[in-house]
């Protein structure tokens, strides 16, 4: 089935703040063939790197990354804002589009040698994925790669991953 997934992203200009036009993903995880699509695009991907660990960020990279896990047959390990997780945690302070903030793994959620596909729905800083790898990393997982449903291109997130291989399946 092909899809033009652009069709399932809602443009919302000046959200959260004046100046920021808002990639919606809503629409897309709405309609079950084209989450569906999407997820099995990203599995392919996954497969195709030998991933045994998907990793994302709260919240919307447990959207996209989840059913990716599942669809595997790996775990799933989230990377969490400040105060979410109950046990011992490592941490990464980052940058956002429009803010700033942390991300916390547990300390066992990832294992020494694994390979580990670090998936969100969107780049656009770059910030959100480059800390999530960063703790993936601390932990000793091996990062094969990166996934996300969209990139943000004229914010040039890529540089910050550049040693990293990355899936898309938009652009803007
Ligand atoms: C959004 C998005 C990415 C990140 C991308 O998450 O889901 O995780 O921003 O921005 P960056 O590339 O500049 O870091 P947000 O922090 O808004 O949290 P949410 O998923 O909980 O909405
Ligand atoms: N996260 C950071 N920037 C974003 C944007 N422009 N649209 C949706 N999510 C975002």
């Amino acid at each position: 089935m092909s899809i033009n997934y652009k069709d399932y992203i809602a443009d919302v200009p000046d959200f959260p703040e004046k100046g920021v036009i808002f990639r919606d993903i809503s629409p897309l995880m709405e309609n079950g063939a084209a989450y569906a699509c999407a997820t099995d695009e990203i599995v392919t991907y996954a497969k195709s790197k030998g991933a045994e660990m998907i990793c994302g960020p709260e919240a919307r990279g447990f959207i996209v990354g989840c059913p990716v896990a599942y669809k595997l047959g790996v775990g799933f390990a989230p990377a969490r804002k400040k105060g979410k997780l109950p046990r011992e945690t490592v941490s990464v302070n980052y940058d956002l589009e429009y803010g700033q903030a942390a991300l916390y793994m547990h300390e066992d959620a990832v294992k020494p040698g694994q390979k580990v596909l670090v998936v969100d729905d969107l780049m656009a800083t770059g910030g959100t994925i480059a800390a999530t790898i960063e703790l993936v990393e601390k932990l000793g997982g091996i990062v094969v790669g990166t996934a996300f449903l969209i990139e943000l291109k004229d914010l040039h997130g890529r540089e910050k991953i550049k040693d990293y291989d990355m899936f898309t399946l938009m652009q803007y």
